[in-house]
């Protein structure tokens, strides 16, 4: 499946610039904290890039379940960044665009062809998505030239950076070992506990240091940040179903032996089978896949993002947005799924009926970079007021945060039978958020 806890959500430091100016001839060449680097220039795409530098030690060793650790000796030669770095340790894929390895630790830059120190762009820096069990920054999918291109087109430049930290096991400890009464993090010492959060944190302390070499601005570095389809199509009997559903909520739970049958019955009683105006709304004729999907969307991503604005809207500008562009081609099983979006920002855009759209939506990213504003037609999310924007071809309209979420139909072939929920995303300056990487549990996920 695709990209899933995909955050698109924004830092904003305020700190000084700590590397100097290159004077070097060669202007792909930089000199870095971690080392010299030799970058190459895709005129024809407009681009120039640096792919693999190292921000942090590599994570071997001694090393390894560590917090990263910075590179306080950098090689003095001049090296080429033309290659991915490898994609830290995850089940083997073809998406990967890299060899795995455990010396993971890289981060890819790249620009407007002919930027120079003195333009100090904004940047957009990437962190995949993958439940913090898989992804790599060296993903194809992942190319920000579309993005470039039409910063560039609308006269608001911008930088993009994709940065790799550690998942699974080896980014986050703290997931239950099936079968053992111990937590895996109870072995390690909690300052390095959720690794890969840290990793994300180090990789942004050295965009703060070395985002000027590359004439980035370090002020305004932003960051972009198997659920319910297991369900699908299994037959359950009706009689089984009910069990089925606890099932799948118990296996995504770390111990759900703490909650109660009548828990459970309520939560049967919310989800419903076979209703299309509560729980399982959508109506795919497939009742249990219906009633998971409702489920997992209500607890794994509303809630969760509900709560977020809840804690931080009163804190500092958030603005919320609910994608429900059921993009022609997708499978209609899965409606408008979990980042189904990306790829009207990354392009390239599926369907050229979402062309205009998809300008729209990657105006809003680019403005919010920029200006840590999408632009006037995006109201500011407050908690009085809890307004978020539809994103819609066609219908691109300010709607209320509600207990309830409209259900969507999907388009042209799909007439009454395919209605999905979107997923709700958002953009945030993290500015004054706690972001400490050490509390312990990581995200329950299957
Ligand atoms: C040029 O950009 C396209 C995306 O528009 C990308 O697929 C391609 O890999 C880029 N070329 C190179 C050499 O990176
Ligand atoms: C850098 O790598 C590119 C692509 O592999 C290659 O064409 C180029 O010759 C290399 N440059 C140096 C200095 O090694
Ligand atoms: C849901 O509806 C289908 C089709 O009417 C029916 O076959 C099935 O038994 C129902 N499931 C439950 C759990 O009631
Ligand atoms: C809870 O439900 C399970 C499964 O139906 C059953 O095996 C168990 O005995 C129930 N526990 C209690 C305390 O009722
Ligand atoms: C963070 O909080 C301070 C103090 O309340 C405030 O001045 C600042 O604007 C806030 N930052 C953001 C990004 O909202
Ligand atoms: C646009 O979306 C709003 C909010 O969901 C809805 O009320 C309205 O009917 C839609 N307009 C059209 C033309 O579909
Ligand atoms: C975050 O870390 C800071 C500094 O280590 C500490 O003072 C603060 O209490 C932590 N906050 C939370 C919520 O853990």
């Amino acid at each position: 499946m695709g990209p899933f806890n995909f955050l698109a959500i924004v830092l904003l430091f305020a700190c000084l610039v700590r590397a100097s100016s290159d004077s070097s001839t060669n202007t792909l060449s930089v000199h870095l904290t971690s080392g010299s680097f030799a970058g190459e220039s895709l005129a024809a795409n407009g681009t120039e890039r640096w792919l693999g530098i190292p921000f942090a030690q590599p994570p071997l060793g001694s090393l390894r379940f560590k917090a990263p650790v910075a590179i306080t000796r950098p090689s003095q030669i001049l090296r080429n960044a033309t290659q991915f770095g490898n994609a830290c340790p995850q089940a083997a894929s073809a998406g990967l665009g890299a060899s795995i390895s455990e010396d993971c630790l890289f981060l890819n830059v790249w620009r407007p062809s002919g930027t120079t120190t003195r333009d100090k762009l904004p940047a957009l820096v990437w962190f995949y998505g993958g439940a913090f069990m898989d992804g790599a920054a060296s993903d194809p999918s992942f190319d920000p030239t579309r993005i470039l291109a039409r910063s560039v087109t609308i006269g608001k430049p911008i930088m993009f950076i994709s940065v790799n930290y550690r998942v699974n096991t080896f980014g986050f400890l703290p997931r239950l070992v099936k079968h053992e009464p111990q937590l895996a993090s109870s072995h390690v010492p909690t300052e390095d506990l959720n690794a890969g959060l840290l990793d994300q944190r180090a990789a942004l302390t050295f965009l703060q240091d070395n985002i000027g070499m590359f004439g980035g601005d370090p002020a305004k570095l932003n960051e972009g940040t198997s659920f319910s389809q297991s369900l699908l199509n299994l037959n359950t009997p009706s009689a089984e179903e009910d069990a089925a559903f606890v099932t799948f909520i118990k296996d995504l739970m770390i111990d759900p032996s703490t909650i109660t049958n009548s828990t459970f019955d309520t939560l049967i009683s919310l989800y419903p089978a076979n209703d299309s105006s509560l729980g399982g709304a959508f109506n795919t004729g497939d009742s249990l896949y219906d009633r998971g999907e409702a489920w997992y969307t209500d607890n794994m991503y509303l809630s969760a993002r509900r709560l977020l604005f809840a804690k931080a809207a009163p804190l500092q500008p958030l603005f919320a947005y609910f994608f429900e562009e059921f993009i022609p081609g997708n499978p209609t099983d899965l409606g408008v799924y979990h980042g189904s979006e990306l790829g009207l920002l990354f392009g390239p855009v599926p369907n050229s009926i979402e062309d205009d759209f998809a300008n729209q939506l990657t105006d809003f990213y680019i403005n919010f970079i920029n200006d840590l504003n999408p632009g006037s037609q995006w109201p500011q999310y407050e908690l009085s007021t809890k307004k978020v924007l539809q994103l819609m071809r066609n219908n691109v309209t300010v709607i209320p945060d509600e207990d309830d979420i409209p259900q969507l139909c999907c388009g042209p072939g799909a007439v009454s039978k395919i209605v999905s929920r979107s997923q709700m995303f958002y953009a945030a300056s993290l500015e004054n958020l706690s972001v400490n990487g050490s509390s312990g549990n990581s995200m329950p996920s299957d």
